[in-house]
């Protein structure tokens, strides 16, 4: 036997127990007359102690010990003299009276305790001593939790678990393909899925009605925060849906996940449209956790000789609570200089501060009369204290500057409280979405997305202007802004399939060498049939107040897409080239 107990179970209740416990050798403390080690592993740590009086061969072989020495001790659970409350097992110790060495370690290159000195890339590469932090093992197991408790929600709602090919052909998500050589088929290649989409819904023409899997996706994409080039998805499929069957389905699982492995019960899910979400916060995924909404202010800012806002096609402003007093002339300006960086790009900020004494002071004091000031501050319902910050310009950068002003007064006020979540659907996204660069029109979300029932017509007969106002039946689901899955009502028509794909740009032999077999599939009776996708590895960050999604993966790939512990990509031999039919030619 290697243990009879692990490192984080021992209590009060087990004193004068003779136990083994195994584990990894944390740090030691020696004290001259006793010595400390402290023994580690996914439970927990246990103090191990040794006496030299008692024992002095037993003392030093454990003065001996080094850290990641893998060790098993035998001995006996006593009350410690100075408790450790923040440890589990920090009332008690375990007085060793046999050690045994199961493995040695090499010095680590970075302290594997909950704050580590080791950087970004040196974790990577030892992955393995990374993951036996505990904040990360945390992680891991939260994970583990959240799949488990995700399967047995959609078990629990017939949904059936089923495993979709890796080996495929390109499904257009909107990103870069990852492709696959064949050797059976030189010259030809897979693509690896940035989605089942195809497949789950050929799932719902084949009659399995309610499909889930928890799946690995594969984009070859520019990495951020929280996007790495394989990622996992809750994905799934529901046949003869309405949009609010799916709403209702994934509300439920997402209330049982807060549920079950953080014990939060989640208040509302509001719903809003893509437009009010440009409207009210300049992006699809507004934070909620504050308020801060837009008001526009073109109506009462022009004609009033102050050229930039005369001259701008949007004029819009927040109101920022309790800040008059606390933000200096400096603060201002450093906002503005944040503001004005070119990742942002504004231009300049102008703001109204209301105040304490009653007073008024602005940017634009030249232009408008305090008057004039004053009743702006009735549309924001801004009071004694408030500063309206305001920026103009070309409507959909000025959106985007506002809100991006917007989360970073939220940062800087820290304005969201840990353990808060505001969970919203954005629903009614445009169906395609037009790129001036390429001169054609992308799927907003993607090219089985159906318009809303009222806009088939407008899509089968309209012009070009027309198109660009069809409205999809697809939705995302956002918390804490951030967007956590997406989806639509399909299209089960093959009319209007080709129809959408003639729209992106297809010619009729693109599609049907591209998607022939789901074309095909929609003549032999598909049903109405929807579905959405959650980014697990999102969910899980987010769920822990994390922006990151890195360390809820065992195995993630560095910003450049590389894999630091088994260095990947790397090349492959002549050899392989060779059988795949890849040879590099000599320069
Ligand atoms: P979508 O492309 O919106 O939809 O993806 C669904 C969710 O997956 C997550 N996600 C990612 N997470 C980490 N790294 C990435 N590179 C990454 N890309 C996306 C996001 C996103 O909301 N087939 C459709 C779903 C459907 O229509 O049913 C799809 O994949 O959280």
């Amino acid at each position: 036997m290697y243990r009879s107990n692990n490192c984080g179970e021992l209590r009060i209740a087990d004193i004068g127990k003779s136990v083994t416990i195994a584990g990894w050798v944390q740090k030691g403390r020696d004290l001259g007359g006793l010595t400390f080690v402290d023994v580690r592993d996914r439970y927990g740590v246990t103090q191990l102690v040794f006496n030299m009086d008692e024992n002095a061969d037993l003392c030093t072989q454990a003065r001996r010990l080094a850290r990641e020495y893998v060790i098993q001790a035998i001995g006996i659970v006593r009350e410690r003299s100075s408790k450790n409350a923040n440890r589990a097992t920090g009332d008690v110790e375990i007085e060793v009276r046999e050690l045994n060495i199961l493995n040695e370690s090499k010095v680590p290159p970075f302290t594997i305790e909950d704050e580590t000195d080791g950087g970004d890339d040196i974790r990577m590469k030892y992955r393995y001593l990374d993951l036996r932090r505990s904040p990360i093992q945390s992680n891991i197991i939260f994970r583990s939790r959240l799949a488990l408790e995700t399967r047995k929600y959609l078990d629990s709602q017939g949904f059936l678990e089923v495993e979709t090919p890796f080996l495929i052909k390109s499904t257009p998500e909107g990103a870069r393909d990852f492709v696959v050589p064949s050797r059976l088929n030189q010259g030809q290649f897979y693509a690896l899925p940035q989605s089942p989409q195809t497949f789950k819904q050929i799932l719902m023409v084949a009659g399995l009605d309610k499909y889930f899997q928890i799946v690995k996706c594969f984009r070859d994409e520019d990495l951020r925060a929280d996007r790495q080039p394989e990622f996992t998805q809750i994905d799934c499929e529901m046949s003869y849906v309405h949009i609010e069957d799916i709403l209702n389905t994934f509300e439920g699982l997402t209330r049982h996940l807060f549920r079950q492995t953080l014990s939060i019960e989640l208040g509302d899910f509001p719903r809003m449209t893509y437009d009010d979400a440009l409207r009210l916060y300049g992006s699809d995924k507004p934070d909620l956790r504050y308020d801060m909404q837009f008001v526009a202010l073109n109506d009462v800012v022009k004609g009033k000789g102050f050229s930039v806002f005369d001259e701008a096609e949007l004029v819009v402003g927040i109101c920022v609570k309790d800040i008059a007093e606390k933000y200096s002339n400096k603060d201002m300006k450093d906002l503005t200089e944040w503001l004005q960086r070119p990742q942002i790009g504004a231009k300049g900020l102008v703001y109204i501060k209301y105040q304490e004494d009653g007073s008024i002071k602005s940017t634009i004091g030249k232009f408008y009369t305090d008057s004039e000031l004053n009743s702006w501050a009735q549309r924001f319902n801004a009071e004694k204290g408030d500063v309206i910050m305001i920026l103009s310009g070309e409507t959909e950068k000025t959106r985007k500057q506002l809100s991006e002003l917007r989360l970073e007064l939220g940062r800087r006020l820290e304005l969201a409280k840990p353990g808060d979540f505001k969970p919203l659907w954005v629903l009614d996204f445009p169906l395609l979405e037009w790129d001036e660069e390429s001169g054609r029109f992308h799927a907003m979300h993607h090219p089985f997305t159906s318009p809303k029932k009222e806009d088939i017509p407008r899509m089968l007969h309209g012009d070009h202007e027309t198109m660009k106002s069809l409205k999809a039946d697809a939705y995302d689901m956002v918390i804490n802004g951030a967007e956590i899955g997406g989806g639509s009502i399909r299209i089960h028509d093959r009319t209007l399939q080709s129809k959408n794909f003639d729209l992106l740009g297809f010619s009729k032999e693109e599609a049907e060498a591209q998607f022939g077999f789901l074309l095909g599939a929609f003549e032999y009776g598909a049903p109405p049939h929807g579905g959405l996708a959650f980014g697990f590895d999102r969910l899980c960050a987010v769920m822990n107040g994390q922006s990151s999604i890195r360390d809820f993966i065992a195995f993630p790939k560095n910003n450049q897409g590389r894999d630091m512990m088994i260095d990947a990509p790397s090349p492959v031999h002549q050899d392989q080239l060779k059988e795949l039919g890849l040879e590099l030619k000599e320069k």
